[in-house]
């Protein structure tokens, strides 16, 4: 054998062996209901539907991030699904007009807060800010999911270089055992469902972008510290979601669209439910 074929060798195995530790682990599924749905009232029924429409889960953690303002009431109604935030403060407390903290979030019942998501970036938010949120959710408990992925792929393959600085600033430092705590999302931006002309991406686009953000982080934190679970979300849907989490590589999924609708959403929480058994 060569040295290249070697070495893919290598990475093909690491990956196998890697695939088989994530069996033993609960995956993670989480919802970003965005900017949806628009009164309470509906957010409180989307959130009932699913509750009702999944079993008890062993293998599985199910987390919703509504908007800001419905989680007080979202926390009422069941324990079963864990509670998230879509964006957070960089600040601790004070004169920041619109911002709400990462104590507040905890207060309100978040475990979770998304950080750097593409359509915030789009709107101005760069790997600093992200890096500050990513600081200020960790100060308090919160667990970060830190959103990275390129807007297009080219020959070349500069993405990976875009991505490799995405984590590299967002996470500059961040101790080695928060790191481990972390979760990443590779979202590439091109397969988002609200991308216009957006694309179809394949397991196989996420596993070969998963392995790399796995040797930055082991670059990073070193193999003997846990690896950060690592989330896929670029339209994912009922019907696609088995081969992500048995081909892609990751940990879970970060679903979009498909989780404004109850049944679609709770299939994917069951068919994830039903690999792990
Ligand atoms: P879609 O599933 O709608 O593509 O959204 C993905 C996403 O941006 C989740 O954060």
């Amino acid at each position: 054998m060569d040295g290249v074929n070697q070495s893919n060798f290598l990475v093909f195995r690491l990956f196998e062996w890697y695939n088989a530790e994530v069996a033993k682990v609960k995956r993670i599924i989480v919802a970003n209901w965005k900017m949806n749905p628009s009164s309470v009232k509906e957010a409180g029924k989307l959130f009932s539907d699913v509750v009702k429409a999944i079993p008890s889960l062993k293998n599985t953690e199910v987390v919703i991030c509504p908007p800001f303002l419905y989680l007080e009431q979202l926390r009422k109604i069941s324990r079963k699904i864990i509670l998230g935030a879509q964006d957070v403060s960089s600040e601790e407390c004070g004169a920041f007009t619109g911002d709400v903290s990462a104590e507040m979030l905890f207060n309100m019942g978040a475990k979770y807060v998304i950080t750097g998501h593409s359509e915030r970036r789009a709107r101005g938010e760069g790997n600093s800010d992200v890096n500050k949120k990513i600081k200020s959710a960790l100060s308090v408990g919160l667990v970060p999911i830190l959103c990275v992925g390129e807007s297009a792929r080219d020959e070349s393959h500069g993405y990976f270089n875009l991505v490799k600085t995405q984590l590299e600033e967002c996470l500059n430092g961040i101790q080695k055992a928060s790191i481990s705590n972390i979760i990443i999302a590779y979202e590439p931006v091109w397969a988002i469902s609200s991308t216009v002309n957006r694309q179809d991406a394949i397991p196989a686009d996420c596993r070969e972008m998963v392995i790399f953000i796995r040797k930055i982080i082991s670059d990073k934190i070193g193999v003997q510290t846990k690896m950060p679970k690592i989330l896929y979300g670029g339209s994912v849907n009922d019907k696609d979601v088995e081969g992500f989490l048995k081909d892609g590589g990751v940990d879970g999924v970060l679903v979009g669209r498909a989780s404004l609708d109850a049944e679609k959403f709770s299939n994917i929480i069951k068919v994830c439910e039903a690999l792990n058994k």
